[in-house]
């Protein structure tokens, strides 16, 4: 038998207080092992909670039908100065959310004015009765639980379900004329086909709510984050949001959006790279977002174009005439490498073969050469040692890099740009 809900005490919570991952170091905050791998780096809380900010969102509390150690929901009810329902079934991990509501809103300078449940997040008639006034919801957060080791990413892994939850909660939902608010964080690894399915869910109950997919980075062409933005949430302007979040917590995130993906495909009428064209190595992670097209619209010089070499793997690549020019600081960080192709050659990366390599960076002016082509991960060392001391004494000023644009065509040397 399940037992009935109940307020969560944050005094009852006895652990020691740490440093909150990814954040200041003087916010101290209650987390066990199981919880901290779970939990949202606070980096990321607030950089949602700042993009919420610009939403107009309906009136009432945000609701969090799984918050585990609560540092999301926490986030997001101070920087939105709103109340807080959060909801988890572990008691101890309740308990702790609990006391991580209040030192988060004291270190925020808010009151706080929240309640965690230890319950079932799908239990919303029984929660909402704990409460003598009436709850309603302005933000519907949701990160369900996940099993870890999961390669299938399907929807019937999460917990609480992504169906039951919604049709839990649909009623209690504040709604603008954009619908209601609702953010879901979902697993990074969600196919396109399971993204679909999710899709599904909503319009079943929410027919025609905006949508805004986003991916979220911190870089080596990972996908940190994946979320779906919806209703009063959603960002009416994009489908699709990339954002690279900075290395520093300090600094701004490079935020981009795009009304829709649109890919040419690169095998099909595919020019091969020439000699003086520029050869860019994208983030793999912009790349599987689809939005690497919009982004590159952004710093291709004014009349260049680019075409596409390779779209899929850890190297996607285009070629264009022009180096790229970057603005925000963290554009750069949005590719690979870049450099203009000063040779291309049929020989394979071999030792035998290393000093034509070498003879050509000379000739190019490459006192450094680095290897961005996959080749046998034993030889991948030796040979890239083998190049260093060649070409250490040749004294060149440039760097450059060894790649090939696609499968089965020339070795590239490039002269970084
Ligand atoms: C991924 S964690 C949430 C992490 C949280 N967003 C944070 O920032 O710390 C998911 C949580 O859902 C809880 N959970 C699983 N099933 C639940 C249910 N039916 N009702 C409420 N909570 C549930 C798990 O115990 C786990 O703590």
């Amino acid at each position: 038998m399940q037992e009935p809900p109940r307020l969560a005490d944050a005094e009852s919570y006895q652990g020691e207080a740490v440093p909150i991952p990814n954040g200041p170091s003087a916010l101290l905050v209650y987390l066990d092992s199981a919880a901290r791998r779970l939990t949202t780096p606070w980096q990321i809380c607030m950089i949602r909670a700042e993009l919420l900010r610009n939403c107009s969102l309906p009136e009432g509390a945000i609701l969090d039908p799984a918050c585990g150690a609560g540092l999301q929901v926490s986030a997001l009810a101070n920087a939105l100065k709103k109340d807080v329902l959060a909801i988890e079934l572990n008691q101890e991990r309740a308990e702790m959310a609990a006391a991580n509501l209040a030192q988060i809103s004291t270190w925020l300078g808010n009151e706080d004015a929240g309640s965690v449940v230890i319950g079932d997040g799908t239990n919303s008639d029984s929660i909402i009765k704990l409460f003598e006034t009436k709850k309603q919801i302005s933000l519907f957060y949701f990160d369900p639980a996940r099993p870890s080791g999961s390669t299938t990413h399907e929807l019937s892994e999460m917990r609480p379900l992504l169906n039951e939850v919604l049709d839990a909660w649909k009623n209690h939902l504040n709604e603008t004329d954009n619908g209601p608010a609702i953010v879901l964080d979902l697993s990074p690894r969600l196919s396109e086909l399971r993204r679909s399915q999710v899709e599904e869910l909503i319009e079943e109950r929410w027919p025609k709510i905006a949508k805004t997919w986003q991916w979220a980075s911190r870089g080596s062409g990972r996908i940190d984050r994946l979320s779906l933005w919806l209703g009063a949430a959603a960002d009416s302007q994009n489908e699709r949001r990339f954002i690279r979040i900075p290395p520093s917590i300090h600094s701004e995130p490079l935020i981009l959006g795009s009304g829709e993906h649109s890919f040419s495909n690169p095998t099909e009428d595919r020019t091969f790279p020439r000699k003086g064209e520029v050869l860019t190595m994208l983030d793999s992670a912009l790349v599987s977002s689809g939005m690497a097209s919009s982004w590159l619209e952004t710093v291709l010089q004014e009349g260049d174009e680019f075409q596409w070499q390779n779209i899929t793997g850890r190297r996607p690549i285009i070629t264009h005439r022009e180096p790229l020019s970057f603005e925000h600081p963290l554009d750069s960080k949005l590719i690979q490498a870049s450099g203009r192709i000063a040779s291309l050659t049929r020989l394979p990366l071999e030792i035998e073969h290393l000093n034509n390599f070498v003879e050509k960076a000379i000739d190019a002016g490459i006192g450094k050469l680095t290897l961005r082509v996959s080749i046998d991960p034993d030889l991948q060392p030796v040979i890239q040692r083998e190049l260093d001391i060649r070409l250490r004494r040749s004294n060149g000023a440039k760097t450059g890099f060894i790649t090939r644009a696609s499968e089965g065509d020339h070795l590239l040397l490039c002269v970084d740009e």
